[in-house]
């Protein structure tokens, strides 16, 4: 079984011109969900580390799987105005115009070892933010992990760039 081959394509989604990568066929097939998170982690296996950073929506679902087989702690990085308490936030760049992430402030302490995850890495515009608010709580973000990267988009050199580690397991050009 290829990973790829249980990830759906809808071309023209959500407009024309995106072939858009669906994981919901791969979250719902048993096996190709268990291999892409044992994939992912396969090099932090061991390892101490302390939290695993998942970003909305998509981040959430790898993320709290990615959390538990490490045995770190999840800390949600959402959408502007959805986090309850004391907030850091950053604008960052989409296709087209701005968008802001944020995190709780108290949500990483100063030293801890992060993991950040998403489904899909394509531009790089909102790991990057969410490397930035991982930095600016004085985490070390050890490495980011994608189930899908799409290459084209360069969003996977541009986090290189940035010191991070990048971890993908499927890429689509
Ligand atoms: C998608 C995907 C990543 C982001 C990648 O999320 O899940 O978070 O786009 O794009 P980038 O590398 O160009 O920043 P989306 O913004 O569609 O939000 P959703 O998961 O809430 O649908
Ligand atoms: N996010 C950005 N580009 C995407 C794509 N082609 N498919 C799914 N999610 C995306």
């Amino acid at each position: 079984m290829q990973l790829a081959d249980a990830i759906r394509t809808i071309p023209d989604h959500p407009k024309p011109g995106i072939m858009f990568r669906d994981i919901t066929t791969l979250l719902g097939d048993a096996r190709a969900f268990r291999r892409a998170v044992d994939e992912l982690v396969q090099p932090w296996a061991g390892s101490k580390i302390d939290k695993v950073a998942g970003i909305e929506a998509r981040g959430f679902i790898v993320g709290g799987a990615v959390a538990h087989q490490l045995s770190a702690g999840f800390v949600p990085i959402r959408k502007k105005g959805k986090l309850p308490h004391d907030t850091v936030s950053v604008a960052y760049s989409l296709e087209y115009g701005l968008d802001e992430i944020e995190i709780h402030r108290d949500a990483i302490a100063p030293g801890e070892k992060v993991i950040l995850v998403d489904d899909l890495i394509a531009t790089g515009g909102t790991a990057l933010g969410a490397v930035e608010l991982i930095r600016r709580l004085g985490g070390e973000v050890v490495a980011a992990c994608f189930i899908i990267d799409l290459p084209d988009l360069g969003g996977a050199a541009r986090l290189g760039d940035a010191g991070v580690p990048v971890r993908t397991l499927v890429s689509f050009s």
